[in-house]
């Protein structure tokens, strides 16, 4: 068997064996085949599509190329948390110590940034200090210890799906469905929760953008789920405009920290409530969904969700003084307000279109080495539904190049529809 007749297989349509695909996955991880190969074979895949039978063989073998995490020591009800991706979505960073708050055990491994969307990973890491490259012992450590720990992928957990995942993201291969699922499924299983809340966007800013094929995706991760003795609880959210005000890293995380101190956008806060009762749900504390929102928003009113989360920075060696004072972030050297001279209605912010601005000033990669700038990105002021009138702030860019700062400029113009 060799690289390139597997390629073919796919280019020329037809089904991979199961051995087929363990020997792509497992020679990729080894760095016995070469990325532009492995670029290849993605990309007949993208096009030509997965049985659903290749889709769990990929799945399995990137849960399994590196070590599966055992929670069972933290009992049988261990919820996990994945979105299918978004933008403007800092959801995991408040919902989850919200969760742990309430007691339930949060392993979470998180991603990078994917084509036009955010990732937890780089958004964390723009807190300073904070170590997302941690070791399994150390990570399993923190939940043991404070009940809570967000890490990259960078321990030995699918290690597969972390380079095919950047591939993915350098060559245009993002939005597949086989591709997505098999991406998030092995994660999830490699990260040994048995339950696990997926949140499915769905819209202009998500990479599934219609309800039909949300609903095939949550299929395949259902029934992937199923088969890996996990229960999979999918739940499809609007990702038409982006998420809450801010996209880009630092400011997300600000975002974050602000919601958690009570200063909820209603769009986020519904979110970040339905994954976070469901969740509850799951854990066994409570059958009750609307009374599981009322426990979480006690959580923030008492100040726990936001003291677990500085818990949480702490531990992994974060600087806690930038969320007490969100202002000693670092700002980007050029903060321009954009202006309309338009008066009337919002009536669409494309999310898609915001997260590619977000990623040209700086806050996404281009290739796979790209390092982003953590305090670049857009920052709303009007949203959908909002009524505008002449010389009104649209929104705020952060830039540190004053040329992309002019191009950014116009086309966020373009991008709100009033
Ligand atoms: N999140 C992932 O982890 N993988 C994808 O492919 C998309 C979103």
């Amino acid at each position: 068997m060799n690289i390139l007749e597997i390629i073919a297989k796919k280019r020329d349509k037809k089904e991979l064996t199961k051995e087929e695909i363990s020997f792509f996955v497992q020679e990729y991880t080894r760095g016995n085949i070469q990325d532009y190969q492995a670029a290849a074979l993605i990309m007949a895949i993208y096009i030509n599509g997965m049985s659903d039978r290749e889709t769990t063989d990929l799945t399995l073998e990137m849960a399994y190329s590196g070590d599966v995490l055992d929670l069972s020591r933290f009992g049988t009800n261990v919820v996990d948390k994945h979105s299918t991706g978004g933008v403007g979505d800092k959801v995991s960073i408040i919902l989850l110590p919200i969760i742990a708050s309430i007691g339930i055990p949060v392993a979470k491994m998180s991603g990078r940034g994917l084509g036009f969307t955010g990732g937890t990973v780089d958004k964390m890491e723009s807190i300073p200090g904070y170590r997302t490259n941690i070791g399994i012992e150390e990570f399993i450590s923190n939940v043991e210890k404070i009940g809570i720990s967000m890490i990259g992928q960078t321990m030995n957990l699918a290690p597969a799906d972390k380079k095919i995942y950047a591939l993915r993201d350098s060559i245009s291969c993002v939005e597949n469905i086989p591709l997505i699922a098999s991406s998030i499924m092995s994660k999830k299983i490699a990260s040994g929760a048995n339950k696990i809340v997926l949140d499915v966007t769905v819209g202009k800013g998500a990479f599934m953008k219609n309800k039909e094929d949300a609903q095939k995706l949550v299929e395949q991760m259902v029934r992937i789920g199923n088969l890996a003795n996990r229960e999979v609880r999918c739940v499809l959210t609007p990702m038409d405009e982006p998420l809450g005000y801010s996209v880009g890293n630092s400011l997300e995380v600000i975002e974050a920290i602000n919601f958690l101190k009570g200063d909820m956008p209603e769009d986020l806060k519904e979110v970040v409530l339905e994954l976070g009762a469901n969740m509850i749900q799951l854990a066994g504390l409570g059958d009750n969904i609307e009374e599981n929102k009322l426990k979480m928003l006690e959580k923030i009113n008492n100040g726990d969700g936001f003291n677990k989360l500085k818990e949480m920075v702490q531990n992994q060696g974060g600087d806690v003084s930038f969320l007490d004072d969100t202002s000693k972030f670092e700002k980007a050297k050029f903060i321009v307000a954009v202006e309309t001279k338009k008066t009337g209605k919002v009536r669409d912010i494309n999310a898609e279109e915001i997260g590619k601005l977000a990623c040209f000033l700086g806050a996404g990669r281009l290739k796979k080495e790209d390092k982003i700038e953590p305090n670049v990105g857009i920052i709303l002021n009007k949203k959908v539904g909002d009524i505008v009138e002449e010389n009104d702030f649209l929104a705020y860019i952060c830039a540190n190049d004053e040329q992309k700062l002019e191009i950014a400029r116009q086309k966020l113009l373009e991008i709100f529809v009033i």
